[in-house]
């Protein structure tokens, strides 16, 4: 579907979507097409009651003198309190109300918003769309189910169609990211193995990014075995791909995005019982985000020293995988024991956070993990886990994802639920208690945190696929993070150079 923008006149065929602020009234524009369409605009709106609040929809089918198809009212809610995220979500809803049609021409009446914020409106508007028509079709080989949009095009009315057009290119940058994640997490683990993860990444080295790839020889020789231990069971080798950019100025510390990729979590040994093991697929959604990000921060030349690292492995059970009760050696020196083999997130995130600290020495780190279904027994899907060393860190994360409606909640840490990991054997086990499963869970990974770093750990289990559609994703995998993080990125550390 092609997104486009044009001049603003009022259009004389296709269908037509009108967006009002709330208790706006109409201006010249819809007054002119109310007139062309025998008044069924005010006369819906007097009918509907309508006034523009956010969510609130019309359809109209136009007379057939007045050359349009269809006519769709749409409200925006009020002016001076809508924030960035809303639009969008405006934008995608829209689009998925309106899939039936051809051609669509869009514009936004309003009175009092001035000429420059329009120009960003009707590009965030676009990016909605263009965020809510991504769908994941490769697989279908039957028409029907291919071209499961008949929208063919979509045109926002803009009175600076450049201006219009270079905000929504700004946008389609983390946009596209976001589309980078959600490929990679809908993708099959047939198809998504971590040696094809790594290739996916390595290729990001044309946006200028400095890629490695760890193989297993050279993670035997640093001692990865509790991320090996892990991968030992399946046929598929593990990788680690770290991605590196350095776009900040030169004595700026290192800040690390840190991504659980486990390309399938059969559980192992400790293996998972089979109704729904199929959504393990997306167990690499945090590697998944860190990847899309790192490709964002680089095509945007962000001003930031940030690195990514990802460890990407298999998790399955056979004659040669972990038993529960094993203990390995992590790469920092610690022991752990194995007690449960499908606890094997934080078994992977502890050998990959000791490699980029003592490679990058990052000021803070930042990880992604769908790491424990108790996050989701916690807060459902409307909110990440949130797990933090440091309270500003924690704020201004909450604060960017209030602001891209990415929402974190934070949980505690402590010595209390630190104690339940002990074990009589080795310095810790791999599970705790049934009890605070998503905190026992970063308590194991916050003992792979160097002293002094500023770390947050996002556990994503519940927020990184949907089983229906969302404002700005049609169902499957939501890209959750990447716009979190972007902004994060912006409003804290570039805006501080
Ligand atoms: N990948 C799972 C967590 C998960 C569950 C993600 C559901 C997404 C949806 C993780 O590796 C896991 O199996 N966690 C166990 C931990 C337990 C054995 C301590 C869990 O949550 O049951
Ligand atoms: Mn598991
Ligand atoms: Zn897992």
């Amino acid at each position: 579907m092609k997104i486009s923008f044009s001049k603003l006149i009022i259009p004389s065929s296709g269908s037509l979507a009108i967006g009002f602020f709330e208790d706006d009234k109409f201006t010249k524009f819809s007054n002119s097409v109310n007139k062309k369409t025998a008044n069924i605009l005010s006369a819906a709106v007097k009918y509907h009651k309508f006034i523009g609040k956010k969510d609130q929809f019309i359809s109209l089918v136009s007379p057939p003198s007045s050359g349009y198809k269809n006519i769709y009212l749409f409200g925006l809610g009020p002016s001076n309190k809508i924030k960035d995220s809303d639009i969008e979500e405006v934008g995608g809803d829209l689009f998925s109300k309106i899939q039936k049609n051809d051609e669509l021409k869009i514009f936004v009446d309003n009175q009092k918003i001035p000429k420059i914020k329009m120009v960003k409106i009707s590009s965030l508007l676009a990016s909605g769309i263009y965020l809510r028509a991504y769908n994941f079709n490769k697989y279908f080989t039957k028409k029907e189910k291919l071209q499961k949009s008949g929208l063919k095009s979509v045109s926002i009315l803009s009175s600076d169609i450049a201006a219009s057009r270079k905000k929504f290119n700004d946008f389609k940058v983390i946009n596209d990211g976001v589309i980078f994640a959600r490929n990679l997490v809908n993708e099959p683990a047939n198809i998504l193995t971590p040696i094809t993860f790594a290739r996916q990444i390595k290729a990001l080295s044309s946006k200028g990014l400095k890629v490695k790839i760890l193989t297993v020889s050279e993670m035997e020789r640093m001692g990865m075995n509790a991320l090996l231990g892990v991968a030992q069971g399946s046929a598929n080798p593990p990788r680690v791909a770290v991605m590196d950019w350095n776009g900040g100025n030169r004595n700026q510390k290192k800040i690390a995005f840190v991504g659980k990729g486990v390309c399938f979590d059969s559980g192992g040994i400790s293996i998972k019982p089979s109704h729904g093991m199929w959504d393990m697929k997306w167990d690499m959604g945090g590697a998944a985000v860190v990847s899309g990000l790192m490709k964002s921060l680089a095509e945007r030349k962000a001003k930031v020293n940030a690195v990514g690292i990802v460890g990407l492995v298999e998790n399955m059970p056979d004659g040669n995988a972990q038993r529960p009760g094993d203990v390995v050696k992590s790469a920092d020196g610690q022991t752990i024991e194995v007690q449960n083999t499908d606890a094997e997130g934080r078994l992977v995130l502890a050998d990959i956070l000791w490699y980029v600290q003592k490679n990058y020495n990052p000021g803070y780190i930042i990880d992604l993990a769908t790491l424990t279904g108790a996050v989701i027994v916690a807060l459902s899907k409307y909110y990440c886990g949130l797990f933090s060393n440091d309270d500003t860190l924690s704020e201004d994360l909450i604060r960017a994802g209030a602001l891209t409606n990415e929402r974190l909640w934070r949980l505690p840490i402590g010595p209390e639920y630190d104690k339940l990991i002990n074990s009589s054997i080795a310095d810790m086990k791999n599970i705790g208690p049934r009890d605070a499963g998503a905190i026992t869970a970063a308590q194991f990974i916050k003992r792979f945190v160097n002293d002094g770093v500023k770390w947050a750990h996002l556990d994503i289990a519940g927020v990184t696929w949907s089983e229906i559609n969302t404002k700005l994703s049609s169902k499957g995998a939501t890209g959750y993070g990447v716009r979190l993080l972007d902004k994060f990125v912006r409003d804290n550390i570039e805006n501080n150079n």
